[in-house]
């Protein structure tokens, strides 16, 4: 899900290219790729694994010519970033390259067509399936490029942004896009093409936005056309640009993180699209699907992650029990690889990583697969260390994340661990039809919700200004929503500085009960769950000693409202559900809170996004 450059024109592409994909290198991606048409019938396609600048070192004695080039940066979610997977990929006969952002997820049944019909394949990609089926439409009906790009597409379930160019015409660039970003730039006897317009920008302030199952015919010397899939042609509507370029590559936004944090909704759609279809009422996850009978007989879980992933992991641990009523152990991988633990042959292993690469999870699952466990990993960074090193997994699918405060990486674990949940329940029998149904179809409606929620994003900005003053800050939250509270008080001290402590709300009186004063802000998560009441209970014992009272609640609460000194109402869902719901106020919060102390909010001082060292 990373980036796209395209280029016709009377200039020579491949100098262009090569800016566009810098340009967009903030996106994040493991490879990168140019395919150049060189006006004698020579379609040079070129490739490499790592940097845009390992591209341009392969280049350098390449034959580079051309006035027309598409060019990508991969962030590989089918086949591991090398050069055979990067793009773009050719057709069977070398007349076709194309590159694409995005999943194809009936790729499979594709391919297998394909292979019927004779086509071979050279990468593990699902987009040489796209190119591939794009060829032998194009041959079979005997139609131009940009009707059998048509008819492929409507085979194609997915997510997809692509350029494509074809030997046979140097003055044709074919583009599409659904669900995935692409942009036309138009400039004098040139277009340009791009996932964003920070390509773009120094070039044209004339920017036209593909909509979903559109079709860009960008022709040299042609006006731009834009066909959809049913062949309707639509007027392009002409964007002017007034952004600078910092501001584009954060999409709009002033950092990383607030992008991510905005970003969610989408993110939780592209990691249960292929995985949940709401009109069976049913989930599967191939990584658990493939290994059924390990987790039939599973006697327990073991949870391995640090950070914010280890948070995710105690949620998994409620939804385990809940549903599938094995027991769970969560452990921070520190701990657990120096304290010789006992693993028994029929335990399964999940190590949870955004990075995939934490020396501390990657030390752990060594450990656990020298005592004969089976390890499912849970990552976002495809061919990272983890993946490579565990029997099976699932990856998140949210694309790169930027900024070192880990966010929609979070949900996304949370979301895999609750299909995990309920795929291997399934599998149990440990689930009743009518619990499976309900559930799957709430979690379905989480990414609206969070939608919703994200419009508050004015309030709470208004709201952090109250608290800038603060040295300290306690989160409380029970049962689902006590990871929560341990994730909130992280994010707030990670970013700001801010010392925050997250407790079990019913722990308070244990010990840190001692420390709430006037001047004490205490967060509480207040939803509609099984211990509401108790929760009440636990605002009081605050309210009793003047703590100021800032409570996460449902819309129509009318008991905490009533004690609390500031609220945040979020939508209502099922209990298991709500820690997707619940964080995203606090992530907010955390963000403006930093912002106003003047914080480095992506690069926060003394962190890494990836820790690589014990
Ligand atoms: C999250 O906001 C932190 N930056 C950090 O706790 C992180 O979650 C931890 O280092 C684990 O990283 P991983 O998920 O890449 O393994
Ligand atoms: N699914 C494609 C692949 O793995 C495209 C990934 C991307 O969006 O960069 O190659």
């Amino acid at each position: 899900m990373c980036g796209i450059v395209g280029y016709i024109g009377k200039q020579n592409a491949y100098p262009i290219l090569i800016k566009g994909l810098h340009r967009l290198e903030y996106r994040g991606y493991d490879s990168s790729g140019v395919a150049l048409l060189n006006g004698q019938n020579k379609l040079n396609v070129y490739k490499a694994k790592g940097r845009v600048s390992d591209l341009e070192e392969s280049c350098a004695t390449k034959d580079t010519l051309g006035t027309v080039g598409i060019a990508h940066t991969r962030w590989a979610t089918h086949g591991e970033p090398n050069n055979v997977n990067a793009h773009p990929h050719y057709s069977q006969s070398e007349n076709l390259a194309l590159i694409h952002n995005g999943i194809i997820e009936n790729y499979a049944v594709l391919k297998a067509g394909l292979i019927n019909e004779g086509y071979t394949f050279q990468s593990e990609t699902d987009t040489e399936v796209l190119i591939q089926l794009i060829e032998y439409v194009k041959v079979s009906n005997n139609v131009d490029l940009y009707t059998a790009v048509q008819l492929a597409l409507k085979q194609v379930i997915g997510a997809y942004a692509i350029a494509i160019i074809e030997n046979a015409n140097p003055d044709l660039i074919i583009a599409a896009r659904k669900s995935s970003p692409l942009a036309v730039g138009i400039g004098k006897d040139e277009f340009f093409l791009a996932s964003d317009a920070s390509p773009i920008i120094e070039y044209t302030n004339k920017v036209v936005y593909l909509e979903d199952e559109e079709i860009a015919i960008i022709q040299r010397d042609e006006p731009l056309k834009i066909v959809n899939l049913n062949n309707h042609e639509k007027t392009p509507q002409i964007t002017k640009l007034e952004m600078n370029l910092s501001a584009l590559e954060k999409g709009g936004y002033e950092h990383f993180m607030l992008k991510e944090i905005f970003e969610q909704p989408r993110t939780l759609r592209d990691c249960m699209r292929g995985r949940i279809n709401v009109e069976n009422n049913n989930v599967t996850l191939s990584g658990i699907i493939d290994h059924k009978a390990k987790f039939q007989n599973a006697r327990r879980i073991l949870i391995l992650a640090c950070g914010t992933s280890w948070h995710a992991g105690l949620i998994g641990e409620y939804l385990f029990e809940e549903f599938c009523r094995i027991p769970v152990e969560v452990e921070y991988s520190s701990e657990f690889r120096y304290r010789h633990p006992v693993i028994f042959p029929d335990d399964i292993v999940i190590a949870i990583s955004q990075s995939g690469e934490t020396a501390d999870t990657l030390a752990a699952i060594e450990l656990a697969k020298e005592a004969g466990a089976f390890v499912y990993g849970i990552c976002n960074v495809v061919g990272s260390s983890i993946p490579r090193n565990t029997h099976s997994g699932s990856y998140t699918h949210v694309g790169p994340e930027i900024g070192v405060a880990s966010t929609k990486a979070f949900t996304a674990q949370v979301t895999v661990l609750t299909m995990m949940a309920l795929n291997i329940a399934k599998e149990r029998g440990a689930i009743s039809q009518t619990r499976y149904e309900q559930t799957l179809s709430e979690l379905s409606n989480v990414p609206a919700k969070i939608k919703e929620i994200l419009e508050l994003n004015p309030l709470i900005e208004d709201l952090s200004k109250t608290f800038t003053y603060a040295h300290n800050f306690i989160y409380l939250g029970r049962g689902y929503s006590y990871p929560i509270a341990l994730e909130g008080a992280l994010k707030l001290k990670e970013i700001s500085y801010i010392h925050a402590e997250g407790y079990p709300a019913a722990e308070m009186k244990h010990g840190p009960i001692a420390l709430i004063d006037q001047e004490m802000p205490v967060v509480v998560i207040a939803t509609h769950d099984s211990t509401y009441e108790k929760t009440i209970s636990n605002i009081q014992e605050i309210k009793a000693r003047k703590g100021r009272i800032l409570a996460i609640v449902n819309k129509d609460d009318d008991k905490v409202r009533a004690m609390a000194d500031f609220i945040i109402e979020i939508p209502e869902t099922e209990e298991c559900l709500a820690p997707l719901l619940s964080v995203i106020p606090l992530q907010l919060l955390s963000y403006h809170i930093a912002v106003k102390k003047g914080r480095d909010v992506d690069m926060p001082r003394n962190l890494a996004k990836s820790v690589t060292v014990e």
